[in-house]
């Protein structure tokens, strides 16, 4: 049967072909804003560690769309649309901060921490200047809010209105992996941000993508992080909108060799002229060295060694989104746990060791699928099963996004 997406053609609805055209057309890009980041579903928008305290906010995004994430003053979460409800001026401009007030600086319009207005300069003229009618309702013009929902300290939000708890959307695996890295209080390591001149969705592929992770990385392969002979394992919700996949082991910490992991791009050439960057230590005792978990639409929760992240993908158009990583740590964490998480923050983000390439594989699609929009990406590896539901660690959980993506966006 044939499906079309915003004008886009499948000629398979399995998954296993994709359009060109998906990642480069603005209208499939606008219908993803309408079905997607304003559709029955949750959005990552930030970390609870971020706005601790009573007046703390934070900018963040849902799709293309800016909002505030905002710690009121008697501690309770609120997201906001970060456009003023006089005449659409940002309000907050800065990337976080603490404030009793959120003043628009157009006109001084001015809403609380839940987003409500507050006060309206000249609002019953008695200077003999403006003014607004007596009926004028504060009430009526507060900033457009989202319905707010955290899970162990992340926060999301939606527009949705007819939308499934926070819970019942992730279903069990993905709570799991989520509990599993915020099961202690979180500090805030710091954050990085990247643009990769790119579609969005080529990167939450990329974060289901198992058989890019030895190949494309060389450092993986050559110094143990990852490597496709470990015993991995993977979590995943019913309708497989989202993918909780990771490794086991620890034998980064031993010396590798070609023939010990039998991987061909080791690169027996390269060495770290520090090997500390090497040296974990375990936070959790399933020795689960890597794990990378991807939220549907837009959020990765990883793992890889002592290196703790969101990474939260904001699309800007077609061919362009920005990619924010927020770093953590434990609040109960020594300094040399807080120090080796921080040498081993270079192993991800824009320049990272490992990460690095992602963002160029990315681009390196871009680049070259301009104009034969209805030829396809191919995806068969794997095998691919009779029954698309069984995961086979291939290329399987992309092949199951593009099945959820499909079904979403019809
Ligand atoms: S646009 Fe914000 S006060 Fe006028
Ligand atoms: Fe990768």
């Amino acid at each position: 049967m044939s499906q079309q997406t915003a004008g886009v053609a499948w000629p398979v609805t399995d998954g296993t072909r994709v359009p060109y055209e998906i990642y480069t057309s603005q209208t499939v890009f606008d219908r993803e804003q309408e079905r997607i980041f304003r559709g029955p579903l949750w959005n990552y928008v930030a970390l609870e560690a971020e706005i601790p305290e009573p007046g703390d906010y934070k900018t963040s995004f849902v799709g293309d769309t800016p909002v505030v994430v905002s710690r009121a003053q008697e501690g309770s979460l609120h997201v906001f649309v970060n456009r003023c409800a006089h005449r659409g001026a940002t309000v907050r401009r800065e990337a976080s901060g603490n404030a009793k007030e959120h003043r628009c600086v157009y006109h001084q319009w001015c809403y609380d921490g839940r987003g409500d207005l507050t006060s309206v300069p000249y609002r019953r003229a008695t200077t003999g200047f403006g003014g607004y009618s007596p009926d004028f309702d504060m009430t009526a013009h507060g900033l457009r809010k989202l319905k707010v929902a955290s899970r162990n300290g992340m926060i999301f939000a939606t527009f949705g209105g007819n939308v499934p708890s926070l819970e019942e959307y992730l279903e069990a695996p993905l709570l799991a992996a989520i509990d599993r890295l915020m099961a202690r209080p979180v500090k805030i390591l710091g954050h990085m941000r990247q643009r990769i001149k790119g579609n969005w969705k080529l990167y939450v592929e990329n974060t289901r993508d198992p058989y890019h992770a030895a190949l494309l990385h060389g450092f993986h392969a050559t110094f143990g992080t990852y490597r496709s002979n470990q015993p991995g394992f993977r979590g995943q919700d019913k309708a497989r909108a989202h993918s909780a996949g990771g490794k086991y082991g620890d034998d980064f910490a031993k010396p590798a060799t070609a023939e010990g992991i039998g991987q061909d791009n080791f690169i027996a050439s390269y060495s770290l002229s520090d090997t500390s960057l090497m040296e974990g230590r375990p936070d959790f005792d399933d020795n689960i060295n890597l794990a990378i978990t991807s939220i549907f639409p837009s959020v990765v929760v990883q793992q890889i060694m002592n290196t703790l992240a969101t990474r939260h993908i904001r699309p800007k158009a077609p061919d362009d989104f920005e990619l924010y990583w927020t770093y953590f740590g434990y609040q109960d964490d020594d300094e040399a746990t807080t120090a080796a998480r921080l040498k081993q923050a270079n192993l991800i983000g824009p320049a990272g060791l490992i990460s690095m390439e992602d963002g160029e594989a990315v681009e390196l699609i871009q680049r070259a699928i301009v104009r034969d929009g209805d030829d396809c990406a191919f995806l068969e590896f794997g095998p691919v099963d009779p029954d698309p539901e069984q995961d086979r660690k291939g290329e399987d959980a992309v092949r199951a996004f593009w099945r959820y993506y499909q079904g979403i966006m019809a």
